[in-house]
């Protein structure tokens, strides 16, 4: 049964009734309908035409590169031969030539009033819908040439950032094996599905678009993008990243390959074997990584300064996702991302010189604590300044929390020089909600600046040794677990750090 008679048969099981298309909806159906029947017409002339006298020459170009005849016919690889052979065959069949022209088969002259085959002397590429339907063609000439490859241009049917080349193959494996592989481009594709990697599809020679993200979503929810191993390559993953970070949601998102400098997809496979294909490809990895990968691309960070900016600028990235809890998450993997640099850096020693050895993950205050540092660091910015990097990798145990510390953060990083006042008005109404009772009760007190700087660091200090205490008893349980000596070593060394920083009180 047709889809739609499908469709209209549970419906009427269902008890419901089909929506009744409008007039205009039927008409363009029917138009598109004229015009995929144009496009099948030409996709089976250029097929015959492969395997045809005058495909000799394509033939074996397409045998140089890998390609078999069992392998053309299933991607319906096609030859458009030299000279207007198409615009005469359609004309020839009773086509309407102004359709042929509008979906970009064939070339009107209007000064000379002329016509004139739109792709001739190239391998074509019939680019499917997902049902199937040609929609476009893509051709490659066979010697050197500009454009390499040539595209049809827009057309009612073919919109090239809506469209993922050789998509109908592939679905079926990507919901199988819930997985996809984006590559760079149409030969990719082929060497791929010939080895054995049915989910491979490519984008039309353009950066990946949302449209395309979403259908891939559609299918599986890690799709992973193979990138070429060179600058190239590094771009377009910066440009992936940012394009697709802001509509990260829960379970949804992709993972990243990159393959050996001055190798494709389809030279790895040919040129090395499926199986080393494979291994790069097991070894994706995920967005969070590029976007880290990203973050510290050709920078240092080997001062507080370019530490702060690093900071600054990794959660002004991470701010870019929309959906919340995808957002929260992501803050506290790039919090914990820069505690871990900061301690292999061996920075915080400035300014906690009694902590050596740090633990896995950033200590969590109190929440009474948290809320009285936070206000602190609204009515004592420029103490707060001095240890900023220390208080801002804190995990609060509340999302409000971690919130306004992050924007807390954000403000006296912008402005080091802030005073008080300017930094109430600056703060969100969210933030003052949440302290308020705090910045009340500092109104009334009269602290020392040095009495504020104290109580900071031991907070600090104190947070920082029950995260220890964390760490010692996760690792007593693996000790029990596996009885490994560096496993024991390592719990003696941070009991005897918890002694350190429990005397320098
Ligand atoms: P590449 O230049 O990397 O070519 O373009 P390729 O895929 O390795 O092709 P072969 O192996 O030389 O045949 C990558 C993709 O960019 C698009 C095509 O989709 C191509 O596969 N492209 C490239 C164009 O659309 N137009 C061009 O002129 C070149
Ligand atoms: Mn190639």
């Amino acid at each position: 049964m047709p889809f739609l008679e499908a469709v209209e048969y549970l419906a009427g099981k269902a008890g419901m009734s089909m929506p009744k298309p409008s007039a205009a909806q039927i008409e363009r159906d029917q138009k598109q309908f004229g015009l995929t029947e144009i496009m099948e017409a030409a996709c089976q002339f250029y097929q015959d035409h492969l395997f045809g006298l005058g495909g000799a020459a394509a033939r074996a170009y397409l045998m140089s590169r890998g390609i078999s005849g069992h392998v053309a016919k299933a991607f319906r690889l096609g030859y458009a031969p030299h000279g207007s052979a198409l615009t005469a065959h359609m004309q020839s069949k009773g086509y309407n030539l102004d359709d042929c022209v509008a979906l970009g088969l064939v070339l009107r002259n209007q000064q000379r009033a002329t016509v004139h085959d739109y792709f001739y002397d190239r391998i074509m590429f019939p680019i499917l819908d997902r049902r199937k339907r040609v929609i476009g063609f893509s051709g490659r000439i066979m010697g050197k040439g500009e454009p390499k490859y040539l595209n049809s241009p827009e057309t009612e049917l073919f919109h090239k950032g809506e469209t993922l080349y050789a998509l109908p193959n592939a679905i079926d494996t990507m919901r199988k094996k819930n997985e996809a592989i984006l590559v760079e481009g149409q030969m990719d594709v082929i060497a791929l599905h010939c080895a054995g990697f049915t989910d491979a599809v490519a984008p039309m020679g353009t950066a990946l678009t949302e449209h395309q993200l979403d259908m891939l979503w559609r299918y599986c929810d890690e799709p992973v993008i193979c990138f070429d191993g060179d600058m190239a390559g590094r771009r377009a993953s910066v440009r992936a990243v940012n394009r697709v970070l802001p509509n990260l949601t829960p379970g949804k998102s992709l993972r990243f390959v990159w393959l050996p400098e001055g190798f494709d997809a389809d030279d790895m496979i040919r040129k090395k074997s499926p199986d080393a294909f494979q291994k790069v490809l097991s070894a994706a990895k995920p967005m969070t990584f590029a976007v880290w990968n990203m973050l510290l691309d050709g920078r240092s960070t080997d001062t507080p300064e370019r530490m702060a900016k690093l900071k600054k600028d990794a959660l002004e990235t991470v701010a870019q996702i929309k959906d919340e809890t995808v957002r929260s998450f992501y803050t506290k993997d790039i919090k914990n991302k820069i505690w871990k640099l900061q301690n292999d850096q061996g920075k915080s020693k400035k300014t906690l010189p009694f902590q050596s050895s740090a633990p896995i993950l950033p200590p969590t205050p109190g929440i009474t604590q948290a809320k009285m540092m936070l206000a602190y660091l609204v009515n004592y910015p420029h103490i707060s300044q001095k240890i900023l990097e220390d208080i801002s990798v804190l995990n609060f145990a509340q999302k409000a929390l971690d919130d306004a510390l992050q924007e807390l953060t954000t403000i006296i990083l912008d402005k080091p020089e802030i005073m008080q006042d300017e930094m109430k008005k600056c703060i969100s109404e969210d933030t003052k909600i949440l302290l308020s009772a705090e910045l009340e009760m500092l109104q009334k007190s009269d602290r020392s600046e040095k009495q504020v700087m104290n109580e900071l660091l031991e907070w600090i200090q104190s947070a920082r040794i029950k995260a220890i205490e964390r760490d010692i008893a996760a690792l007593t349980k693996e000790y029990f677990e596996h009885p490994l000596p560096q496993t024991w070593t390592k719990i003696t060394e941070l009991k005897k750090e918890i002694e350190n920083l429990s005397e320098s009180e």
